[in-house]
């Protein structure tokens, strides 16, 4: 009832990249955890708490043409919570036992039923290229935007900056620091000309992104 697991995400790129979505006519579903930003116009959006309940609502939603996945889900979580706050005793450090929490982004990508465009990202702070190409490949992502832990010597968390390293199959491309809403704008001109390229794909018969 008194301390969590947490992480250092704001929600600012996820956000932006909704609003993005939202301005070029998507309909768009936001599934957030808790952060203190205001919700994006024209967005439906879903609060959740947890990676179990972040799961679900993916699951709800997963009938749409793109999934864009830029939450900093936990990978790992208490197997027993406290219902009473944990008292200090003398000399005795309290042991947490962690349990896997489900990987949203991999249970997606390799859905039977997913998303024709599914778009992860990767926070990385060492072989970024490496480890985001590895991530892509194992969880069955279309495309990866992987960036740096520390940039410029920040962290990438909370800021209003990014800078992204895109992957998909065939490319690899760097796009320089800038802010979280043109990252998003880049995104989503990127997702549009995707789907004006799929010849036969028809993106209305799904709901939304
Ligand atoms: O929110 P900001 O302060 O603006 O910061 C933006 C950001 C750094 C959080 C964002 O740009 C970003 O990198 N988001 C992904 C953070 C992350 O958890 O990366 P990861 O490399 O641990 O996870 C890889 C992918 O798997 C991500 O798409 C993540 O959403 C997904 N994942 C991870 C764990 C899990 N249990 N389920 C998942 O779906």
């Amino acid at each position: 009832p008194v301390r969590f697991i947490g992480n250092r995400s704001s929600g600012k790129q996820g956000y932006a990249i909704a609003s993005a979505c939202a301005e070029q006519g998507a309909s768009v579903c936001l599934i957030s955890g808790p952060v203190t930003l205001e919700a994006p116009l024209n967005v439906r959006l879903i609060k959740v708490e947890t990676a179990q309940q972040m799961k679900q609502a993916c699951a709800d939603e997963l009938n749409v043409d793109c999934v864009i996945c830029a939450a900093a889900v936990a990978d790992w979580q208490i197997k027993q919570t406290a219902n009473s706050k944990l008292k200090k005793s003398n000399n005795k450090l309290p042991e947490l036992i962690l349990t896997e929490t489900p990987d949203i982004l991999s249970w997606i990508g390799q859905h039977p039923s997913r998303p024709k465009l599914v778009i992860g990202f990767a926070a990385e702070t060492d072989s970024i290229k490496k480890n985001a190409e590895d991530k892509r490949a194992r969880k069955n992502v279309d495309w990866i935007l992987a960036n740096s832990v520390i940039q410029s010597g920040k962290t990438v968390f909370n800021s209003d900056i990014n800078e992204i390293l895109f992957l998909s199959n065939t490319e690899v491309e760097y796009w320089d620091t800038d802010s979280k809403q043109a990252i998003a704008q880049k995104l989503v001109r990127r997702i549009s000309n995707y789907f004006s390229d799929v010849r036969g794909y028809d993106v209305q018969k799904k709901d939304s992104i």
